[in-house]
């Protein structure tokens, strides 16, 4: 994640916001803590083979030639070698490996598909596509935040997965939303929230929005 920081600036910040959004919705499912962990590192690492893409296609404005398109596509291979040799699980792995597949079997490498694709996975690609439409590209402006859910529910089913879809969507809106770290909060060396500070901003946003739902019931207490 330093060397991302180093040489790619935003596609770092990309992955730490999805990475943060990954474990807010796994949360919500009560996914294990295991397969939790391994979706926000899964999350920070996912474009981690774009290192080896050179800037120049990174950050080209106008269209990829076949040739380049080609090159860029390889990046989940070249993130798994990475992840691997640094030794990290095989969950991991596969988020990296697989973030680009699609529910629908149009995605790259393997063009895996539906239930094909594992859950971690996907909610991580999800989350991939939210804030990669959220965010300014070279070639079009960032969409709204009500822009880029309404495009994933007319999507789900078939590029995305339905049920991660519906997660996303029942999720509080400022969980969609990267927040700046509350103060006194603990950060790891690289910067990114530790899995504690994640859990703990999810815990307080749920609450506030728990508050939110029902606080007519405590005004009537
Ligand atoms: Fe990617």
């Amino acid at each position: 994640m330093s060397a991302m920081e180093a040489r790619y600036p935003a596609v770092a910040g990309h992955c730490r916001r999805v990475s943060l959004y990954s474990v807010r919705l796994a949360t919500q499912y009560g996914l294990a803590a295991e397969m939790v962990e391994a979706i926000r590192v899964g999350g920070l690492l996912h474009d981690l083979g774009k290192l080896e893409v050179p800037v120049r296609l990174l950050e080209k404005p106008g269209r990829l030639t076949e040739r380049e398109w080609a090159r860029l596509r390889r990046h989940p291979e070249a993130g798994l070698a990475l992840v691997d040799r640094l030794g990290f699980g095989a969950q991991v792995g596969e988020i990296v490996l697989y973030h680009h597949e699609r529910f629908d079997g149009s995605g790259y490498p393997d063009n895996l598909a539906g239930e094909g694709i594992p859950w971690p996975v996907r909610i991580v690609s999800v989350m991939d596509a939210y804030d990669a439409l959220t965010s300014p590209r070279a070639y079009r402006a960032a969409l709204s935040r009500e822009a880029a859910r309404s495009l994933l529910a007319r999507e789900a089913g078939s590029r995305y997965c339905p049920w991660v879809v519906s997660g996303l969507l029942s999720l509080p809106r400022p969980l969609l939303q990267a927040v700046a770290a509350a103060p006194g909060a603990t950060c790891q060396p690289d910067g990114c929230p530790s899995p504690a500070a994640f859990m703990q901003a999810t815990k307080a946003w749920n609450r506030r929005a728990v508050l939110a739902d029902h606080g007519h019931l405590s005004a009537t207490a």
